[in-house]
């Protein structure tokens, strides 16, 4: 079965062709990226804008790659929500009116369901023995994104229940914001990520929140307002008047160094918890067979590696093993629409008959979806 799927949720335009849920026919993805990084952040009218521009050059360009033509696809899947109302609402529109004029079945899909269908796409990365074969279940998954950070705990296909969420940021938004504090450029993940390369791990000492006893939530709020207290100190000892919330501006005055560190500091902090967190929710639901990572920061090379190194300690302690898998193509970490194709095929697989053709999909900013 090939499922042409589209995703507009926030700043990237994309589309996609997957076969059986799969076997990625083509992924196309136009990232807005440049435009935002003027504004150090997405302006919701400006990304819808150019959704509008780009969406049936996007569409066109994935069905030449995947080198099929509208008689090839048996279904269109396209995100439903969350995300920002003007963005979704180009794909839901381009998917219905071709859903209707092609006469096809659609699928209507949730953004992070889509993120956490990206880890059973062919190619996903993973560790530990039998490659081969498709996730097992249960599955534990941390979901770390722009907007989300959830543990999911997945018992089987379109089963998903919330075991922690955060409380305030998620880690995408403590990323981008710190990065914007310090004046390392939009998106903030892969800017901080590199940054911290360069830089000393333990020259601050950040906080990590825990939270209460057995409690799976996160909260990255505290960590992010101790980097700007990191910050602010710095400028107050070199005399450097902190008035104005220009970041750009004052990130002028940060030396090199300083960032660096700080930047490595707060990404450990970070990383840290996730990892401590996603451990205990392992311990708690002792039949998890496989752990996912998912979403933009799963993306990040010190969360993997953290990771890999926890579940090697547990495992040499006598706990059991538990393979990880995340996305191996950086392209399916961040937003992308084979993952909603992806989703989109097992939806269609457990209930073929509720999906209809040519329906009318209206998005949602809700959450509430799964
Ligand atoms: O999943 P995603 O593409 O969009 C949402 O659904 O929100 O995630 C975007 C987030 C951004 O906050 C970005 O800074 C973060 O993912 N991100 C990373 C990395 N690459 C992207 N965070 C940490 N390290 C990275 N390498
Ligand atoms: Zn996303």
């Amino acid at each position: 079965m090939k499922i042409l799927s589209i995703e507009t949720s926030c700043d990237e335009t994309a589309c996609a062709v997957v076969e059986d849920g799969v076997k990625v026919l083509s992924n196309v993805i136009y990232s807005q990226a440049d435009l935002h990084a003027e504004t150090g952040g997405v302006v919701p009218e400006v990304a819808a804008r150019e959704h509008i521009l780009k969406i049936i050059p996007v569409v066109d360009g994935a069905l030449k790659k995947a080198k099929c033509d509208w008689d090839d696809i048996d279904a269109i899947a396209v995100t439903k929500g969350p995300g920002l109302i003007s963005s979704l609402i180009i794909g839901t529109e381009t998917a219905s009116v071709m859903a209707m004029i092609k006469n096809k079945p659609i699928i209507p899909v949730h953004h992070i369901a889509g993120h956490i269908y990206a880890n059973f796409l062919g190619g996903s990365g993973e560790t530990g023995a039998d490659a081969e074969s498709g996730p097992e279940f249960p599955i534990l998954i941390l979901t770390v994104s722009g907007g989300h950070n959830e543990i999911i705990y997945m018992k089987k296909h379109n089963e998903f229940s919330i075991v922690g969420e955060t409380r305030d940021d998620a880690a995408g938004e403590a990323f981008d914001k710190v990065a914007r504090i310090l004046g390392l450029g939009y998106p903030g993940g892969p800017a901080i990520s590199k940054a911290g390369e360069k830089g000393d791990r333990e020259a601050f000492k950040l906080p990590r929140s825990y939270l209460e006893k057995d409690s799976l939530d996160f909260s990255f709020s505290g960590l992010k307002t101790a980097v700007l207290t990191q910050v602010k100190e710095y400028l107050r000892k070199k005399g450097v008047d902190f008035s104005s919330d220009d970041f750009r501006t004052i990130s002028t005055k940060i030396p090199t160094k300083f960032k660096n560190d700080l930047a490595a500091s707060f990404q450990e902090a970070v990383v840290d918890v996730l990892t401590d967190k996603l451990l205990q929710a392992a311990m708690t639901f002792k039949k998890t067979k496989e752990i996912h990572l998912a979403g933009g920061v799963s993306a990040n090379s010190r969360l993997r590696e953290m990771i890999t190194h926890k579940l090697q300690i547990l495992e040499e302690k006598g706990g059991k093993s538990i393979r990880l898998r995340y996305p191996a193509d950086l392209s399916y970490c961040t937003d992308n629409a084979a993952m909603i194709a992806a989703a989109g095929y097992f939806i269609y697989q457990s209930d073929p008959k509720k999906i209809k053709k040519g329906q009318n999909i209206t998005p949602t900013t809700s959450f509430d979806l799964f």
